[in-house]
């Protein structure tokens, strides 16, 4: 037998309910906080991510899944949203329209990570981007857009962690201090670590080796450097998520996993997801658009792992899975004809309607009505058709009623959506 490739996974029909329901909540709110959808491809040309996330980052030292296209560019599927977003905002000049543009994106990205509970080589995510807005309201607010997300799926146990990253203005001052106290600790470092210290020695905080972890502990913290601008606005998004009392931490090692990052950088993290415990992240990129050759325009954004918030909400799979309102259970092939006009016409009102093509005995149709989990079964043969009348029953309450054949399509709707409101 052929498997899924390692790291991949399918979703299930019974997890489709969930993902679908998660992704009609975060629609609406796009659409709330005035947010328009922008659609970019899977696949870009590999120097788009090189330039952007970094080429010290490990995404694109080691995780991009990149080819050589038979007409001989390199291309990359995409391990992230921003870049293309950047790139699409550039390439129709969208900036020449308006310079202020919210963008979002729901998609598969490609990491080649060690799999591991909660990290995929393909994960779904859900992506924003807000251009041209300097303001840190911009900033406070996609971290409010979070924290709605996050209530509206009534999620709990969610800490948030901010850390502004600085300017070019301030961040050299960091970058020496930082220097200054990596030279006597060579030692302690890994080899990836010590090749980034002299070029880009803010990765270093990203490090998941321990002796690297253990070291930065007691590193200077990049809050002590920033310059009067970033300070300014790193404080004003603080009082703008207190007035709106979300409850925060700031963490001067968070520098994430992306070197586009300027001023604000902000991660939700759920405790209950273990050792992956990032659902969400983003942060300011004032300087991203202008290196890859647009206006120089600011951009604030963040990505939510998708695949996570299922992990989170993997007990509730079960209230969104979805169950036929009504079972037509026909028998006799008069009946069955009749019944599959009938279904067709209920089905139009937007009930959700099934029936039994197997022409097969009452009981069996039955059981099939409860293990779809149907509301209502319609019980009909030929001896009910001459008889002018077919049998509702509500399979939750037991209770049923005559239904006239002449009207039936109307009644049996309108008796499934009153129960509906009920
Ligand atoms: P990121 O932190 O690399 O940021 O990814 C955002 C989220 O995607 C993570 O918090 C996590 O939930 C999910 N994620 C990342 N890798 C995996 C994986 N291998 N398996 C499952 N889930 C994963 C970005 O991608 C930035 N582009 C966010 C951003 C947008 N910054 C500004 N604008």
């Amino acid at each position: 037998m052929i498997r899924l490739v390692r790291g991949f996974k399918d979703i299930l029909p019974e997890e489709t309910g969930l993902w679908q329901y998660v992704e009609g909540v975060v629609r609406e709110l796009f659409d709330d906080f005035g947010f328009a959808e922008l659609r970019i491809p899977i696949v870009e040309q590999t120097e788009l991510f090189a330039r952007s996330i970094g080429a010290d980052t490990d995404i694109v030292e080691k995780e991009m899944y990149t080819f050589a296209d038979r007409s001989g560019g390199s291309l990359t599927l995409r391990p992230e949203a921003t870049a293309s977003v950047v790139r699409a905002y550039i390439e129709h000049k969208l900036y020449a329209k308006d310079p202020v543009w919210k963008l979002y994106s729901v998609g598969p990205m490609f990491r080649r990570e060690r799999p591991q509970k909660g990290r995929y080589r393909q994960f779904c995510q859900i992506n924003a981007e807000v251009f041209g807005l300097h303001d840190p309201r911009a900033d406070a607010e996609l971290v409010l857009f979070l924290m709605t997300f996050m209530q509206r799926l009534e999620l709990s146990d969610i800490e948030l962690h901010i850390n502004s990253l600085g300017c070019p203005e301030c961040r050299p001052s960091f970058k020496k201090a930082l220097k200054a106290f990596l030279a006597g600790r060579s030692e302690r470092l890994c080899s990836d670590c010590l090749r980034r210290r002299d070029k880009n020695p803010l990765r270093i905080f990203d490090c998941k080796v321990p002796s690297c972890k253990e070291t930065m502990q007691d590193a200077p913290s990049i809050l002590e450097h920033l310059c009067k601008d970033c300070r300014n606005h790193f404080d004003t998004v603080q009082r703008a998520l207190e007035g709106f009392y979300i409850p925060f931490q700031t963490n001067h090692r968070l520098v994430r996993g992306l070197d586009y990052y300027t001023r604000t950088t902000f991660e939700v993290l759920a405790g209950a997801l273990g050792a992956q415990d990032a659902v969400a992240g983003g942060g300011r990129y004032d300087g991203l658009v202008k290196s890859l050759g647009g206006p120089d325009q600011p951009g604030v954004g963040f990505a939510i792992g998708v695949d996570r918030v299922m992990e989170l909400l993997a007990g509730r799979a079960q209230e969104f899975e979805k169950r036929p309102d009504l079972y037509i259970a026909a028998l006799g092939s008069q009946a069955q004809d009749r019944a599959f006009e009938w279904m067709q016409h209920i089905r139009r009102q937007k009930v959700r309607t099934e029936m039994d093509f197997q022409d097969r005995s009452l009981k069996a149709q039955m059981r099939r009505a409860n293990k779809l989990g149907a509301s209502y079964v319609l019980i009909v043969g030929d001896r009910e058709l001459e008889e002018g009348a077919a049998v509702l029953r509500n399979l939750e309450t037991r209770k049923q009623e005559q239904v006239p054949v002449r009207d039936l399509v109307s009644i049996v709707v309108s008796n499934i959506r009153r129960s509906r409101i009920i």
